[in-house]
């Protein structure tokens, strides 16, 4: 089961420019189901705590920052080979080498404002999904 799960969360930015629709298309139409969903704004504490892997980087308070700034939208997605085929759906981190038809290719804005977020490993995504939804909050289909 755990390798059939991923986390993402649809960054502020995307969700201010009106692109949550689009964007959960895209993922539903790539074969993921929504298992939760959740709007929200996260405090700068809870950013600085989910990318808490980031804090000796240049970038983190930038990126606390931004995270911080406005509403996202949370998901965990059910798919096999979940975290890989969601990487790839999403593309590369600069959206400049997203590849064509990638989620970020089309909805970012730059590498900081990059639209989305997606898992980067079946462990961080435990930890990720676990980090947004109580368990209850889950809904297996
Ligand atoms: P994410 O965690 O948000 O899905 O992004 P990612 O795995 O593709 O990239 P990661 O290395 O985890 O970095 C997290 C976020 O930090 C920003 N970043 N800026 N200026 C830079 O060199 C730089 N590197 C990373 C990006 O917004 C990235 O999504
Ligand atoms: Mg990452």
């Amino acid at each position: 089961m755990a390798g059939n799960r991923t986390f993402t969360m649809i960054k502020p930015g995307a969700v201010g420019n009106g692109f949550i629709g689009p964007i959960l298309d895209k993922i539903t139409s790539a074969g993921f189901k929504i298992i939760a969903l959740r709007m929200t704004q996260m405090t700068k504490n809870e950013a600085e705590n989910f990318y808490d892997v980031h804090k000796e980087r240049p970038f983190f308070g930038e990126l606390v920052e931004f995270m911080s700034s406005g509403a996202i939208v949370a998901a965990i997605l059910e798919k096999d080979n979940a975290v890989s085929d969601f990487r790839t759906l999403i593309g590369s981190t600069n959206p400049e080498e997203a590849a064509e038809g990638t989620i970020r290719k089309l909805y970012a804005e730059s590498m900081g404002k990059n639209a989305i977020h997606g898992s980067d490993s079946d462990e961080n995504a435990i930890a990720e999904c676990n980090f947004h939804f109580a368990t209850k909050k889950i809904y297996p289909q």
